[in-house]
């Protein structure tokens, strides 16, 4: 291991350059994989745009009934239409989310925590390959927690859920978790979400930081960008739109969408900044323009 006084400080992410090794391929950092992987990678990120819109609504694997969850069968019916992936536990999309759905799956495979714990970084993977294979997702979500207590045993859960994936060519996922006493500045993100593409993630959730771009840059495979806590529509727009121009490949939004007054119309205006470009401003405007419309 290298001599950590001796490192000198990352600088040059070439922010002018695109990623050099994109193949024929959509997916950053996939060129090599085979074709299974790709396949399900195909259903995350659409081949034309190259991004992807998740919608989480895993939470309450540790938080259980949570504002905008209380029903999944409501709620899910509505928002599907609208997004590309469904980011949920086993139990919540066995029982809630008709199999006939078009959208990809990414599977919550770790837990252990809950609401009751002051310390949330101890989890174990809890759903085997076997499952993820009977249920066809597309990825696996394992959540880290990089610099917390839990680190080692979180990077265990992350490496055994990469190397089954490997095995059965389906994606792993890895999730930057924030904790309470966790940092969020683009230095931790840097070392965050490289330290898990690096252990074989084929995609990896963090949050929006200053810098975003050189957090990109430094990430050989795409980010996608949790919403965090519920703001107004049009701020969530505007991160929305701040994360695809600073080179995320997606959002995986949950409170940012199922908490909003309009969740459905919520999820089109999010479609329209990942998918087409919309700006923020032009975004508010057409979800404006879609709440009016139900009034
Ligand atoms: C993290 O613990 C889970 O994946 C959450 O479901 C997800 O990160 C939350 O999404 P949001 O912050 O957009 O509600």
């Amino acid at each position: 291991m290298a001599d950590k006084d001796g490192l000198k400080v990352a600088k040059n992410y070439h922010l002018d350059e695109p990623f050099a090794n994109m193949g024929d391929f959509h997916v950053k950092g996939a060129a090599s994989l085979d074709w299974g992987m790709k396949k399900h990678l195909s259903r995350i990120f659409d081949p034309i745009t190259g991004k992807t819109v998740m919608f989480a609504f895993d939470h309450g694997y540790f938080m259980g009934s949570t504002s905008g969850l209380e029903r999944l069968d409501l709620i899910i019916p509505k928002l599907e239409p609208y997004v590309d992936v469904l980011m949920a536990t086993r139990g919540g999309l066995r029982t809630c989310v008709p199999a006939s759905t078009r959208c990809g799956v990414a599977l919550r495979v770790t837990s252990g925590s809950s609401m009751m714990n002051d310390d949330l970084s101890h989890e174990v993977v809890a759903v085997g390959i076997e499952d993820a294979i009977r249920m066809n997702a597309d990825c696996m979500a394992v959540q880290t927690f990089i610099g917390a207590d839990g680190q080692l045993s979180s990077l265990d859960n992350l490496s055994k859920v990469i190397n089954d994936g490997f095995k059965y060519s389906i994606p792993t996922l890895g999730v930057v978790a924030v904790g309470k006493e966790m940092e969020r500045t683009d230095r931790f993100f840097k070392l965050a979400t490289r330290m898990l593409a690096e252990l074989g993630c084929q995609i990896v959730k963090t949050y929006y930081c200053d810098n975003f771009e050189d957090v990109v840059a430094a990430c050989p495979v795409p980010l996608v960008i949790a919403g965090g806590k519920k703001l107004p529509e049009d701020e969530a727009l505007t991160l929305a739109y701040n994360v695809i121009k600073g080179g995320a490949a997606g959002v995986d939004m949950g409170r940012n969408i199922f908490q909003s007054e309009h969740p459905a119309e919520m999820a089109q205006a999010v479609r329209k900044v990942v998918h087409e470009g919309f700006t923020d401003k032009d975004a508010y405007d057409y979800y404006r323009e879609l709440v009016d419309k139900e009034i």
